[in-house]
């Protein structure tokens, strides 16, 4: 039987590569979408030729901690264990602290950390039975440097880091690893939602010259999802063409 992956924002850039990725692994990857973007999913699942077999749509809202405790309860009767999780789901409201509204920050540390919790914490006992699973949070290169307009964003990427580790030394005794992603920018609509001068001079920043592309990011997840990478926890993978060297 094929192992099973389970993707928060499935459908986005880096989601959707990631997908692909594991699928190409020959894992079956229960694809998590916010649940109001039910007709952009199905779509999505539509262009990519996806069969049922190989992704199963799965709404969830990764900020309402009962919504995930009870919807991931119904996806382990109905699919048993899931053998990895990637917790990739995540948003951005930039601008500089100064103008920064409380609104602006609470979606943020909601959606990109809260939901650690949420989507991880029903799963985790499950994980630690089956001795060997594997949580791969998705983190960001502005999470270990600090991002100038991402009070919000660099909070949460770099809380998410911590989690990383905290959990790595739990699950370790059980053969679950946890481990974090450092992605740098990346061709995605997030990053296009940057203005194209703020994004040249970016740019301009990174030693490699260009973005990453989105399977590039896919492909270090998968590695990590691996059997080959089964020692490897507590760890950041960066993947960010030199931007940020630690
Ligand atoms: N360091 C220091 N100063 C900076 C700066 C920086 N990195 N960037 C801008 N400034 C300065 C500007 O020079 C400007 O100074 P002056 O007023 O003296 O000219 C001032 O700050 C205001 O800058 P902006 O004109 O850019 O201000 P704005 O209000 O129009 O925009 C902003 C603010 C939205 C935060 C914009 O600067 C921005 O988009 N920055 C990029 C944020 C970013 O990197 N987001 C990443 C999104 S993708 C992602 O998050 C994925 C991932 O994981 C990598």
């Amino acid at each position: 039987m094929s192992k099973k992956a389970l993707v928060t924002g499935a459908k986005g850039g880096i989601g959707s590569a990631i997908t692909n990725s594991l699928i190409e692994a020959g894992y079956r990857v229960i694809a998590a979408y916010f649940p109001s973007n039910e007709a952009c999913a199905r779509k999505w699942f539509k262009e990519n030729n996806y069969s049922e077999g190989q992704v199963r749509l799965y709404p969830l809202d990764v900020t309402d901690t009962d919504y995930c405790e009870e919807a991931i309860a119904t996806l382990l009767q109905e699919e048993g264990n899931i053998d990895v999780l990637v917790n990739n789901a995540g948003i951005t409201r930039d601008t500089t602290f100064k103008r920064m509204t409380a609104k602006q920050w609470n979606e943020v540390i909601t959606t990109n950390l809260n939901s650690l919790y949420n989507v991880t914490h029903p799963l985790f006992s499950s994980m630690c039975d089956s001795g060997n699973a594997r949580v791969i949070n998705i983190s960001s290169v502005n999470g270990l440097k600090g991002q100038f307009g991402q009070a919000n964003y660099s909070a949460a990427k770099a809380g998410m880091l911590g989690f990383t580790k905290a959990l790595a030394a739990e699950g370790a005794r059980y053969g679950v690893t946890v481990n974090a992603i450092a992605p740098g920018y990346t061709s995605t609509p997030m990053v296009d939602d940057i203005k194209p001068e703020v994004l040249e001079g970016i740019k301009a920043e990174i030693p490699m010259r260009r973005l990453a592309k989105p399977n590039e990011v896919a492909a270090a997840v998968t590695f990590l999802a691996s059997d080959a990478a089964a020692y490897i926890t507590g760890e950041t993978l960066s993947v960010n063409g030199g931007l940020y060297m630690h």
